[in-house]
């Protein structure tokens, strides 16, 4: 009961303000600039992205977006950007579009949250175009045998308070595994406690 009442009311809020932290902004700033055409961003949380758009290539933006505070904070967001954004209360499980519908779909810390992420990534292969770009940014495993126990470790609670994550995600594992291609990927731990703060962004196109 209590957790469900965090999870509605409290939750939302902690995670706008977390992902506005000065880290997550650097790492927006290094992957978003690049998306274009038809956009669809995965959880989009409170629209953080949209700062770092190059509008004069982004054609259309699309989202989902379980959470109903933050989907309203993204639409809030969109508006102050200048953005027209067509977002859904929906999960990226099972996707209501197209096959080889977007030029890129973008997720930043969202793929450790999502329940059944094998199947949101199949959905993510399935609707982005053959030459389309999947960019990401996002936290995961460590490759410190030491801090990834205490990822572990860790784990159950974190998972509690912030929206389900889950801190030792193989974000490259999950990805390939999904049958993309790593056209780009960087990783390194950027400011912040060290069970938190292994990230992994860069550029995947899917194989069909
Ligand atoms: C840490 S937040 C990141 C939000 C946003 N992408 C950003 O960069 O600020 C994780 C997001 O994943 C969303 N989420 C959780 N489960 C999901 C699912 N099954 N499908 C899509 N999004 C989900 C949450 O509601 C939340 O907005």
């Amino acid at each position: 009961m209590l957790q469900k009442l965090y999870d509605k009311y409290v939750c939302p809020h902690l995670i706008n303000y977390a992902m506005q932290m000065k880290p997550f902004r650097k790492q927006r700033e290094k992957v978003i600039p690049s998306a274009s055409g038809r956009v669809l961003e995965i959880g989009i949380g409170s629209g953080l992205n949209f700062n770092y758009y190059n509008k004069e290539n982004v054609s259309e933006v699309f989202a989902v977006e379980p959470d109903e505070i933050l989907l309203e904070k993204a639409k809030q967001n969109a508006k102050i950007n200048n953005i027209n954004l067509n977002v859904q209360q929906i999960k990226a499980e099972e996707l209501p579009f197209d096959n080889n519908s977007f030029d890129t779909i973008i997720s930043t810390y969202t793929m450790c949250s999502i329940p059944g992420l094998s199947s949101a990534m199949s959905e993510i292969n399935r609707v982005l175009k053959l030459n389309g770009k999947f960019l990401f940014s996002e936290h995961g495993k460590s490759p410190d045998i030491n801090i990834f126990k205490w990822q572990k470790r860790i784990n159950a609670i974190q998972k509690r308070i912030a929206g389900g994550c889950h801190l030792d995600v193989d974000i490259p594992n999950e990805i390939t595994k999904a049958n993309f291609k790593l056209n780009k990927i960087d990783s390194m731990y950027v400011p912040g406690p060290k069970f938190l703060s292994y990230h992994y962004w860069g550029v995947a196109s899917p194989l069909k």
